[in-house]
């Protein structure tokens, strides 16, 4: 495919759903902004009177920027193909990703166009890598999933906690500890609790491709493994409860850092200067692989029994189809008022906020992990926090996400299907992110007693 016959910056597939509009919107301020390379973009889904009410909400209170609304639907491939030969890049809003995402993916791989995307299920990821990474390479398309809080906040905030380790020190995890705060109900929209439940339904499936896949190259991490710990633990520091969240993030960050192993001065731009090579080459150098895990934390010991009984909910009936009905059928009664098919409202979307600790413990001299001192002698915490997750950072992470892809696409790689931290950790997606209202701060470093 020709990609100078293209016409449009970015589509927006899926904008007429709950996150779609709030993409949509947090698309428009940079729609003709001053220095932003967004000029012309287009919103596409099945529905064109649904189009036009998201865009009139999105602007809302200017009158609606003269945006084209194109027909496309997941379950009609020609339509796909032919919103990917218009446009350099498509956003992908569409979820459950396991049941919509294929194809759009399989248009965009074939045309050469890029593609980016808000999934938060894994199984839909490795199965895309499997399928198209030879073909996306080949084409010159990027293709991008987990552009959003999934797993964004926990790829770079990983990484920058193990960027201030500065030698000789060196971490051995990083677990990160994420904190959902609001005056008003936390609550999200039925297409992620949808998405999540079918999830667990897709489990065994991700086991048997990965069975079915050559091993991945594991980073060499200075020191043992770390323990199993509690089930529920209760983190002193930042005074927090906290239990496991099975959540795409920690499964992302594995694939960057075997990507990493893989390619230790992470991967070439398409069109490189001299000097981007050496920073690329720089910032990986920085980077220091460590375990990693992600757990769902708040001050009462409640909430957690809460999130508990929710991951009971979804995980045992999650795996039958009966289940799944009553699931979807009542999502509010077994999310326990935590997921509504209506989404929240847009005070309940204003009111929330995040904050993810990443408390980082490792060696102050690598030397030591050689002698045979094994137990960690150092902390390091760091903190990502901004507005609330689903349809507030989500959006600002695609839509930067995507201005960069935009902007600096010789810098990246000239295609493949890969995960957000190999392609953007090096770019300055983070600093973009803090400009935007998400912040990156380091908390405290401080000597572990013995
Ligand atoms: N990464 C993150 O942190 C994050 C955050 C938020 C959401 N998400 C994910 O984003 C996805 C969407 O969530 P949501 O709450 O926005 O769901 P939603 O409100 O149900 O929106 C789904 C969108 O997909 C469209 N769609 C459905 N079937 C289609 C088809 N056959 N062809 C074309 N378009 C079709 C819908 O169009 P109609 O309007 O015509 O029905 C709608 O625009 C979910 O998978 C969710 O997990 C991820």
């Amino acid at each position: 495919m020709d990609k100078l016959t293209t016409h449009f910056d970015l589509i927006i597939l899926g904008a007429s759903g709950f996150t779609g509009k709030y993409v949509v919107r947090e698309a428009l301020k940079f729609l003709n902004a001053p220095s932003s390379p967004l000029k012309i973009i287009a919103l596409a889904g099945r529905n064109p009177q649904k189009l036009s009410q998201t865009l009139e909400w999105a602007s809302h209170p200017h009158p609606p920027p003269p945006v084209p609304i194109l027909a496309a639907d997941t379950a009609d491939p020609p339509s796909l193909r032919r919103l990917a030969a218009q446009t350099r890049l498509v956003l992908n809003c569409v979820g459950p990703f396991r049941l919509h995402g294929e194809p759009v993916v399989a248009a965009c791989a074939e045309s050469g166009c890029d593609y980016l995307d808000i999934c938060g299920e894994p199984e839909f990821m490795e199965r895309m890598e499997a399928a198209y990474h030879e073909a996306a390479a080949k084409s010159g398309s990027l293709v991008i999933s987990a552009c959003g809080f999934d797993s964004v906040p926990a790829e770079l905030g990983l990484m920058f906690n193990s960027r201030q380790w500065s030698s000789p020190s060196v971490p051995n995890r990083v677990e990160a500890y994420l904190s959902l705060e609001s005056e008003k109900r936390v609550v999200g929209n039925f297409g992620t609790f949808e998405s999540a439940v079918l999830g667990v339904a897709n489990a065994e499936k991700l086991m048997e491709l990965r069975r079915s896949r050559p091993r991945r190259a594991r980073p060499v991490i200075p020191g043992p493994s770390p323990p199993k710990g509690p089930i529920i633990e209760h983190q002193k520091k930042i005074g927090l409860w906290a239990v496991k969240l099975p959540s795409a993030d920690a499964i992302v960050v594995r694939r960057t850092l075997a990507t990493l192993t893989e390619n230790p001065h992470g991967l070439p731009g398409v069109d490189e200067s001299a000097e981007q090579v050496k920073k690329r080459e720089t910032f990986w150098s920085t980077v220091n692989p460590a375990h990693f895990v992600v757990k769902i934390a708040s001050k009462s010991i409640f909430s957690i029994f809460g999130f508990i009984t929710v991951g009971m909910f979804i995980g045992l009936l999650g795996r039958f189809a009966v289940g799944r009905w009553l699931l979807l059928k009542f999502p509010s009664v077994f999310s326990l008022g935590g997921f509504r098919k209506k989404g929240p409202t847009e005070d309940e979307v204003r009111s929330a906020s995040f904050k993810m600790w990443f408390v980082g413990n490792g060696f102050s001299n690598s030397a030591f992990v050689a002698q045979g001192n094994k137990k960690p002698d150092m902390e390091i915490i760091t903190r990502v926090m901004g507005p609330e997750i689903g349809y507030l950072t989500t959006p600002i992470i695609l839509i930067q996400c995507a201005l960069i892809l935009l902007r600096q696409r010789d810098n990246l790689p000239k295609g493949g299907v890969l995960t957000p931290g190999i392609v953007f950790g090096p770019t300055d997606l983070q600093e973009r992110l803090q400009e935007n209202g998400i912040s990156f701060d380091v908390i405290s470093k401080s000597a572990l007693s013995a």
